[in-house]
């Protein structure tokens, strides 16, 4: 007979859930003043000041999500609570924190931003924002998934920051999952492979959060996947063409003529021994627990990159998780590193472009 199929226990969200490190504090304070060094060198090589990380944009989009009506109760959380809709912007971009031509493979970044979002803030004081951003990377997880791997990462990063040829090819032969360089960074090689990044069609691949985040009641990881046939299409395609920019080249070629639409999904942790939540390199297994569709990013056809967005989204906005609400509370060593790390960068790039830092209050601030 067969075995009738038990509903899915989801792990509860408390105060508790996170553990930090003895020396935690410590090592943040490392590692965000080694990125500092290293982007102070970037911006005296190019004398005009770039993001730490994902610091090249291939196409910056205007659009909506659409929570889903008739969520089950688990999923109807923080900005998915109601079926409603909210004006997203979103930036495509490259991982690392130098302008690096499009040929050198890379992990590749979307960054969400909702606006018009209530409720108790995670970082308040910081001006009267009602933004909520998810920041995705093209892989499931992140290699270095806790503090005390990342300072191992981000020493070597450093020590080469003269050579930026060495560290192209280090993020290249990164990006293939090379033992080599497993054995420069002292990193175990199997969490290598996560950041393999085969030169694929930027709008096919699908986006994680590589690392946890509290999901109002309950605790989850959040991703955007191709939805519409035309992205669907591009997965798994390999980037053809040439030129330095060819990213941004396919981005706005593709939305010239036409829209897209992602869905937003979240796998809901149901086993912290299984889906750690202080080591973002495990992959949480979608047999435990699937990820499930919340709502739909609706971007349509538009002018993915003109002079005046490409200037907004690269110097006057700032993508962050902290920026949001208490009911999607980033979690774990990895995201508390970034509460100094994306304040440091953002506050650098600003001030030395001399830019107000901005969170926009309406989709119009964003210039077509
Ligand atoms: C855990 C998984 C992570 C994901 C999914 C992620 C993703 C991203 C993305 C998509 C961006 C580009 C945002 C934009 O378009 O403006 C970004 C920027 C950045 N990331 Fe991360 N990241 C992760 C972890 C980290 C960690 C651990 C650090 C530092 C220790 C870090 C430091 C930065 C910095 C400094 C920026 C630039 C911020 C700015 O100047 O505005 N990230 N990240």
């Amino acid at each position: 007979m067969p075995q009738a199929q038990q509903p899915l226990q989801y792990v509860r969200y408390s105060d508790q859930i996170e553990t930090r490190q003895a020396d935690e504090e410590e090592l943040i304070d490392k590692i965000v003043a080694s990125m500092g060094r290293v982007n102070r060198k970037v911006f005296d090589r190019h004398r005009h000041a770039t993001r730490d990380a994902h610091a090249k944009s291939h196409g910056v989009l205007k659009g909506e999500l659409i929570v889903y009506d008739g969520l089950p109760e688990p999923l109807r959380q923080g900005v998915f609570a109601a079926a409603r809709r909210y004006p997203v912007v979103a930036r495509l971009s490259s991982a690392p924190g130098d302008i690096l031509s499009d040929r050198v493979p890379s992990p590749r970044g979307m960054a969400l931003k909702l606006i018009g979002v209530d409720g108790p803030r995670l970082l308040p004081g910081r001006g009267e924002a009602r933004t909520q951003d998810f920041l995705l990377v093209n892989h499931p997880v992140i290699p270095f998934g806790h503090v005390h791997a990342y300072w191992e990462v981000q020493q070597t990063m450093e020590k080469h920051a003269d050579n930026p040829e060495l560290v192209r090819r280090a993020v290249a032969a990164l990006a293939r999952g090379a033992g080599k360089v497993a054995d420069l960074l002292h990193v175990d090689h199997p969490t290598l492979e996560a950041v393999g990044s085969p030169d694929l069609h930027p709008l096919g691949d699908t986006y994680y959060s590589m690392a946890a985040l509290r999901y109002g009641d309950y605790v989850a990881k959040v991703s955007a996947a191709p939805l519409s046939e035309n992205v669907k299409r591009l997965a798994g395609q390999h980037v053809n063409g040439d030129g330095d920019s060819l990213l941004r080249d396919l981005v706005v070629d593709f939305f010239a003529a036409q829209g897209a639409e992602y869905e937003l999904r979240v796998q809901l942790c149901t086993d912290v021994q299984r889906m750690p939540i202080e080591d973002a390199s495990v992959v949480w297994p979608e047999s435990d627990s699937p990820y499930l569709p919340v709502g739909k990013l609706v971007f349509p056809a538009q002018p993915a990159y003109s002079p005046a967005r490409r200037v907004y989204a690269d110097d006057v906005l700032s993508f962050n998780p902290w920026h949001g609400i208490e009911a999607h509370r980033p979690l774990g060593s990895i995201m508390r590193v970034r509460i100094k790390a994306y304040e440091m960068s953002s506050r650098f790039r600003h001030e030395m472009n001399v830019r107000e830092r901005v969170e926009p209050r309406s989709i119009d601030e964003i210039p077509d």
